[in-house]
């Protein structure tokens, strides 16, 4: 039985996913609300392993076949470890990328297709989806600036602007196809205010009291 909430956060390469979700976890811990913080691909210790082999600059190679079906095998196992078990007991699941993820860099910016994400997302998630996702809404041709340049060890974060333009147009398509769980916040102002953001959307959707 699923008790707890499931929010999961999206958005472009060094839009401030991490910052976002630090604050949203100083908020639970100051009221004393049973939450837990995760990630993926990762997020678990087989998890964590697939995700290693996934982001590693060694794997320059890698089909991007088999890069979907890696998130998708690292999810089904994060699920499993992590994220049901807190959703049982009751807790606040915040969850550092999932299912859309796929959606924008594997379907969309790598060109896989929905019909192969959609299936691919089916077998991982067994129909488990966020109650709200929230979505960090701010163009990869401005955040890299505002960051200060892309991270050049990590594989993902050194693809081309081209690449980060499509995933920015992947999410753009859930946001139109799917407002009500998938929602847009503006990312483009200070830390605090995305935060301010962040909290009053949550609230105003019964998610935080
Ligand atoms: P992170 O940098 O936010 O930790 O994410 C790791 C990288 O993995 C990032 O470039 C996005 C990518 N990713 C996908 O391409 N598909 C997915 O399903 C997930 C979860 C992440």
């Amino acid at each position: 039985m699923r008790k707890g909430k499931f929010i999961t956060f999206e958005g472009c390469e060094g839009v401030g996913k991490s910052t976002q979700i630090r604050a949203l976890k100083a908020y639970l811990e100051e009221r004393g609300i049973d939450h837990i913080v995760t990630r993926e691909p990762g997020g678990s210790a087989i998890a964590e392993k697939i995700r290693d082999i996934i982001l590693s600059s060694e794997n320059e190679g890698m089909d991007y076949a088999c890069e979907a079906l890696l998130y998708a095998a690292a999810r089904a196992q994060h699920l499993k470890d992590m994220v049901i078990p807190a959703l049982e007991r009751g807790a606040i699941v915040i969850c550092d990328r999932f299912v859309d993820s796929t959606f924008a860099y594997q379907g969309i910016a790598r060109g896989l297709g929905e019909e192969f994400v959609d299936q691919l997302n089916r077998l991982s998630t067994k129909g488990i989806m966020p109650d709200i996702t929230i979505f960090l809404d701010f163009p990869p041709q401005l955040s890299f600036k505002r960051k200060g340049g892309a991270d050049r060890e990590d594989r993902l974060e050194s693809q081309d602007m081209e690449f980060h333009a499509k995933v920015y147009e992947g999410y753009k398509i859930l946001a139109r196809r799917e407002p009500q769980r998938f929602v847009s916040i503006d990312a483009s102002g200070s830390k605090n205010e995305t935060r301010e953001k962040v909290l009053a959307m949550l609230k105003s959707r019964g998610i935080l009291e």
